[in-house]
């Protein structure tokens, strides 16, 4: 048995439907079997809120709440647990910071994000523009759609407080040269925020190394389930920051006429949080920290070269993304002249295949590549030669069939 399908066999979705080929792990990657036996053991044996009991149950929810929060720590070599906030998802904790660390900024300080974001790091930037009177600057990208640093030197002024991007395209699956975006903040004292949604799910993650100050990401694209997400940010940074939501649990005291806040995380996870989501994302991360990622890196490589190799034989199909010589995730995006990619995966889906396609809320890095739509194959871990291989023939299929 080869390394990807001993991999697949350990994914519920994937053992239950062996026919399918799975390329839309951008999306929703498959929930790892680790994490749903977590979800179902934390449910079972110790359902009970967290932070507001004294039976026993309470705190065995406490307990498994808190290591969840140590796990993601690891996974992300954070200092402390403490700089884990828990979020509904990756756009939760994306906003959290535009809400947050935006009741910081005064009018004309200025934010600077890439033309590449997912909409998840642009819309809550233009709102914060429009209510707070803070100046939005957007770093160009070039015609396949990286990121034009050179153009940092313009856009990075004594002004700028924030500099927010993507990990990881979204759409094109280029790298961000993260190492060039923090020199550029340091410069001007100006944090960074890294979108790590697309990240994830190929590998750990060292938000030291990165030397970035804030780190969002969400649990259902890391082998987890949905609603759970995570924003990380340096001790300092959240400390100087005012609430985002008010109610239970992020509260120092409560009088009639003010309230004071909790320190964080707890300021941050108003309401009762996602706690067996919590527990699932961590057994999800744990199982992903034991893994060789080299070896996965290496398949996914091959994989991702087989399927741009294979894809651009195709006529009328062009391929969008990066020169082979820019490091990319493995995920593949491309227009078929004349096709709409909701009936191409269509087509896909009659054949066993599952992929994405529409604008992949990131309409302005589509407008910048000359397209509305594309269709997108993306794939992770779990994925062989042989998910290529019907991909191939069926995206040959589907331009013989509607052209
Ligand atoms: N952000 C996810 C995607 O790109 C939903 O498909």
């Amino acid at each position: 048995m080869s390394e990807a399908s001993r991999l697949r066999a350990e994914f519920p979705l994937l053992a239950a439907n062996p026919g399918l080929h799975y390329l839309d792990s951008a999306a929703t990657a498959q929930i790892h079997r680790t994490a749903l036996d977590a979800v179902a053991h934390h449910e079972t044996h110790r359902r009970a809120n967290v932070l507001r009991g004294s039976h026993r149950l309470a705190e065995a929810a406490d307990q498994a709440f808190d290591s969840a929060r140590r796990s993601v720590a690891r996974f992300l070599n954070a200092r402390s647990a403490d700089e884990v906030i828990f979020t509904s998802g990756a756009t939760a904790a994306l906003n959290l910071v535009a809400q947050a660390f935006g009741a910081t900024l005064q009018p004309g300080d200025r934010v600077l994000i890439s033309l590449a974001e997912h909409h998840s790091n642009f819309v809550p930037w233009q709102m914060l523009r429009d209510r707070a009177g803070i100046a939005l600057d957007i770093l160009p990208v070039g015609v396949n759609g990286e990121l034009d640093l050179a153009a940092l030197p313009q856009l990075v002024t004594d002004r700028t407080r924030l500099i927010a991007v993507t990990q990881c395209s979204n759409v094109t699956g280029a790298w961000t040269d993260v190492a060039a975006i923090v020199a550029a903040a340091r410069a001007v004292d100006a944090r960074v925020l890294l979108d790590g949604a697309q990240a994830v799910q190929h590998g750990p993650q060292d938000v030291q190394a990165l030397g970035v100050d804030f780190y969002a990401f969400s649990g259902h694209k890391a082998f987890a389930p949905n609603g759970i997400g995570v924003l990380w940010g340096r001790a300092g940074v959240l400390a100087s920051m005012p609430p985002f939501l008010g109610g239970g649990g992020m509260i120092d005291e409560v009088t009639a006429e003010k309230s004071s806040w909790a320190e964080p995380p707890r300021r941050f996870e108003a309401g009762t949080p996602p706690i067996a989501q919590a527990v699932g994302l961590a057994a999800a991360l744990d199982w992903m920290m034991a893994l060789d990622w080299a070896t996965i890196h290496a398949r996914e490589a091959r994989l991702c070269q087989q399927m741009i190799d294979g894809l651009q034989r195709i006529p009328g199909l062009r391929l969008l993304g990066p020169e082979a010589s820019v490091r990319r995730a493995p995920i593949v995006s491309f227009d078929i002249a004349g096709l709409h990619p909701h009936d191409v995966c269509q087509v896909l889906d009659h054949h066993g295949l599952a992929l994405r396609g529409g604008h992949h809320c990131a309409q302005p890095l589509l407008a910048a590549l000359g397209v509305d739509t594309c269709s997108r194959a993306s794939l992770a871990l779990y994925n062989d030669e042989a998910d290529v291989a019907a991909c191939l023939d069926a995206v040959a299929a589907a331009v013989a069939t509607l052209t």
